[in-house]
């Protein structure tokens, strides 16, 4: 506590996101740690299912996730828009359409996360509420996996946009313009009720909210 009235803080910082969030929690991360060089931090990324399970178990001071959890006991803060967009090679016979219907984008074969990925989770729960079919053409575990895969004319995906960030052959692949997208959603930074957060922790929280991102 001496430590932070002096304003240095130093301490652990354990932080858990979803795949997703790895295109800017770690460059954010990086920015606070310069600026609190006492700040050791470790950044574990995985998918929905596992940052869940970390939750659960009460393992980090903070978690990034595309929702908060449903059924655990969770504070949850808001703090960056997170739009789902869908995507196919730019030379797909659907680039130039406008106004595609859910059904005709349905009738493409489909490249989806696998299972346990929250991005997986509001794919299946979109096509499920209008009583559509996912042609799933091929599962794929990473986000990457699944651009290069729609970059290799394989398929077309949804994905957040964030994940088109500082992407270098990003020109191969096109936004669809789909009905009803983009899927507007957020990024939520969540913990555990009643977890006592670290000064550190706390720190980083209002610097999440005060960032530019
Ligand atoms: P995912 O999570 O990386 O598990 O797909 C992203 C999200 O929940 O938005």
């Amino acid at each position: 506590m001496v430590a932070d009235l002096q304003g240095l803080k130093k301490g652990k910082l354990r932080i858990t996101i979803v795949t997703t969030a790895k295109y800017f929690v770690p460059s954010l991360l990086g920015t606070f740690c310069k600026r609190f060089p006492g700040v050791e931090a470790s950044l574990n990324v995985t998918n929905r299912e596992q940052a869940l399970i970390r939750l659960e178990e009460n393992l980090d001071d903070l978690y990034v996730l595309g929702q908060p959890p449903e059924d655990l006991h969770v504070e949850s803060q808001p703090f960056l828009d997170n739009p789902l967009v869908a995507l196919a090679p730019v030379d797909h016979p659907l680039a130039d359409e406008k106004n595609i219907t859910l059904e005709r984008f349905s009738e493409e074969p489909f490249l989806v996360r696998e299972a346990g990925s929250g991005t997986r989770k509001v794919v299946k729960r979109l096509f499920d509420e209008h009583g559509l079919e996912l042609n799933v053409r091929m599962e794929l575990g990473s986000n990457e996996a699944i651009k290069q895969a729609v970059i290799g004319g394989l398929g077309v995906s949804i994905l957040s946009r964030h994940a088109l960030h500082h992407e270098p052959r990003a020109t191969k692949i096109c936004i669809l313009d789909v009905q009803g997208f983009p899927i507007l959603r957020q990024w939520y930074v969540v913990y555990p009720v009643g977890r006592q957060l670290t000064i550190i922790a706390r720190t980083f929280l209002e610097f999440l909210h005060q960032s530019e991102h």
